[in-house]
């Protein structure tokens, strides 16, 4: 059964960049295997991996409800969707991707939603981990992915603004209905000002932090991905520090 590692936070905290960076680490301790989910449709976890621009479930989904004629004859529609998520797993190097890309529009999509994530639940269990990059509002994982979790990982910077967005993240997961192990927290682009009161407010427990990379800001800039950092790279040595807490299993 995989272990299931859900991030979480406000946009720009370092969500994405931690997801990336934990399957590289996931990766290079050969930890087994690894499935990426992009449940962001803001961001591209799979540009952060290094991987071409995938084809997502979104985009799927979209092309089954117009061209519902292309479903093989005798084929139920969930078993073709099934397929169709299949054949939309990217292999990367080492571990393969997942891009679920745009939410559905309105309406009232709960009979798809629930085939998905079905789907989802099952492949799920073919890997032995697995890294959910999530919008701050948690939308996939209540709805559209899976509704459980061996870890919340929650990112937030080291302001006061920031820890309270943490709280609010922490406290939406519980609102929502999805199963939650640990709930953690890493303030990233720490400069080491995080207020302890703060901190132990968010109800989350702080496992580390992740100081400015400048190797992330070059990275991010010349358009390469995660797995071009260097291997000294602070913020990749600082997630491997506290990563045991991350991929334990208990
Ligand atoms: N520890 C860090 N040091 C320096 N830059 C960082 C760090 N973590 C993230 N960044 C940068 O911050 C920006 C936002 O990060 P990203 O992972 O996309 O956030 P999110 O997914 O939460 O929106 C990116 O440009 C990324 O390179
Ligand atoms: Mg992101």
């Amino acid at each position: 059964m995989g272990h299931i590692i859900a991030l979480a936070g406000k946009g720009g905290t370092g969500k994405t960049t931690t997801a990336a960076l934990l399957v590289r680490l996931i990766k290079e301790k050969k930890l087994g295997s690894c499935l990426a989910v992009d449940a962001d449709p803001n961001s591209n976890l799979g540009e952060s991996l290094g991987l071409p621009a995938q084809e997502s479930i979104g985009i799927i989904l979209d092309q089954i409800s117009a061209h519902p004629d292309k479903i093989p004859a005798g084929m139920p529609k969930d078993r073709f969707l099934e397929y169709r998520v299949g054949t939309a797993i990217l292999e990367g190097n080492g571990f393969d991707l997942l891009t679920m890309g745009k939410p559905e529009g309105p309406g009232c999509y709960c009979y798809i939603n629930n085939v998905l994530r079905n789907i989802v639940d099952k492949l799920i269990k073919d890997y032995d981990y697995v890294v959910i990059d999530n919008e701050a509002g948690l939308e996939h994982l209540s709805r559209r992915t899976t509704r459980q979790a061996d870890v919340l990982l929650v990112i937030a910077d080291a302001t006061k603004v920031g820890l309270r967005a943490a709280k609010r993240v922490n406290d939406l997961s519980e609102e929502l209905d999805i199963r939650i192990g640990k709930r953690l927290l890493i303030i990233n682009k720490d400069s080491g000002e995080a207020d302890s009161a703060l901190i132990k407010g968010t109800g989350l427990e702080h496992i580390g932090s992740i100081g400015v990379d400048q190797a992330l800001a070059r990275i991010s800039s010349n358009g390469s991905s995660v797995m071009d950092l260097p291997p000294d790279a602070l913020s990749l040595n600082s997630l491997a520090n506290i990563g045991e807490s991350i991929w334990q299993r208990n």
